[in-house]
């Protein structure tokens, strides 16, 4: 009897063991795996977040044609966004309204009037300006922007604040921001920030692409195809008398070259995009070395270290030429400038 109970207690306390082991093992998995889950490297926040310039991603849209249309004020707006689409034939030098500009249209450069991804779009102007602008060291309003365009993109006459084509051309410029709380950027707006080469821009071989990817529209002289009505380009100039003038963002390359890549030839998207950076440098080179009107830009980038690096006038804050800051390589301005510490 003794013996049995004995075994009966040695047997229960085995038992109990087990359990306790079996529990502790249990228990085991799910702190392992919690352990590894803390102790994971998470990628940092910087990481994860969508970088701006990514073309791929989150890109800011335009509001709908439909709130346009409910819109109080919709009259101006369709007006301005008529005037931004086909800015010659009010405005050009055959214009019906008045006649002070070169012929090109706004949406030449600021595609889908004014609203394509990448495109040149204009839906950071309304969070961003007024704004000081570093080329003219001023606080430059909507219109003082749109005036620009027009004395160096359309080399012609500016407008002023109370004139009625200047009015809906701001009224829908703005419109097309109403989204973006002030101060933020939007993203993919303006042209794409498109990467420095290591090398210099080479007008040679930009001249090269240019006949087999641009020629057949923007033509051989590069003076573009004037349409029917004369008023206004169904293929519009990339230099000569009527096109930018060398004040004009595009007269830099990393405009040109950051425009074009993302749409050009006319069709493609940020989505699409058929020119390498070689070619979009090398076709801006190329463009940008061909004849085309005169700015004065004595009163320009007064800060001499605001001048950005692909400016191609000097005098400079820093020892490179005119013919490295037109071409590049850029990389060691660049880097000169770091190391100064004067931005
Ligand atoms: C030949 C090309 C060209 C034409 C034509 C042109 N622009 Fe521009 N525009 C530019 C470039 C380049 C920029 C600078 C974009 C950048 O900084 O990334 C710009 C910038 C602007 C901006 C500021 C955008 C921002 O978010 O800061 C406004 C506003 C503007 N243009 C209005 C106009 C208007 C209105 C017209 C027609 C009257 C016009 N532009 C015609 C090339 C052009
Ligand atoms: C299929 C015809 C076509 C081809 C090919 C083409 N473009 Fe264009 N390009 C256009 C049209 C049309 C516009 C005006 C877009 C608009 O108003 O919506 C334009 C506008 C431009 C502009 C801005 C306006 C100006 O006159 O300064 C530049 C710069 C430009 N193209 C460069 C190029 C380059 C570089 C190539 C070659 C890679 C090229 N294009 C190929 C049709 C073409």
């Amino acid at each position: 009897m003794d013996n049995k109970a004995k075994l009966l207690r040695e047997a229960n306390f085995g038992l109990g063991l087990l359990k306790i082991l079996l529990a502790a093992f249990l228990m085991i998995i799910p702190a392992i795996f919690l352990w590894t889950q803390f102790n994971k490297e998470w990628p940092k926040e910087k990481e994860i977040k969508p970088r701006v310039y990514t073309p791929k991603v989150n890109l800011s849209v335009a509001p709908s044609i439909n709130r346009l249309s409910r819109d109080p004020n919709k009259e101006q707006l369709f007006y301005g966004q008529e005037l931004i689409r086909n800015t010659a034939y009010y405005i050009g030098f055959n214009g019906t309204k008045k006649q002070i500009t070169n012929g090109l249209n706004c949406q030449n450069c600021h595609l889908d009037a004014g609203q394509k991804p990448w495109g040149n779009n204009y839906l950071g102007v309304a969070s961003s300006y007024p704004q000081i602008r570093k080329r003219s060291n001023k606080m430059t309003d909507v219109y003082g922007r749109i005036n620009g365009c027009l004395s160096r993109s359309l080399n012609g006459q500016t407008l002023d604040s109370t004139d009625t084509e200047m009015k809906a051309m701001a009224a829908y410029i703005n419109w097309l921001g109403q989204d973006i709380p002030k101060g933020y950027k939007a993203k993919g707006a303006k042209v794409y920030p498109i990467e420095f080469l290591d090398r210099a821009a080479s007008p040679e071989n930009g001249k090269r692409v240019y006949e087999t990817k641009c020629m057949v529209c923007h033509q051989q002289n590069g003076e573009g195809i004037l349409s029917e009505n004369k008023r206004s380009y169904t293929y519009p100039p990339l230099w000569g008398k009527h096109s930018y003038n060398d004040g004009a963002g595009l007269y830099r390359l990393s405009k040109f070259a950051g425009y074009a890549k993302m749409n050009m030839p006319f069709g493609v998207t940020h989505e699409n995009p058929q020119l390498s950076d070689e070619e979009a440098w090398d076709l801006a080179a190329y463009v940008n070395s061909m004849p085309r009107p005169e700015k004065d830009k004595s009163n320009d980038w007064p800060n001499l270290a605001d001048k950005p690096i692909d400016h191609p006038f000097g005098p400079y804050a820093d020892p490179f030429s005119e013919e490295q800051h037109k071409y590049g390589p850029y990389k060691p301005i660049k880097e000169w400038y770091e190391n100064q510490n004067i931005r």
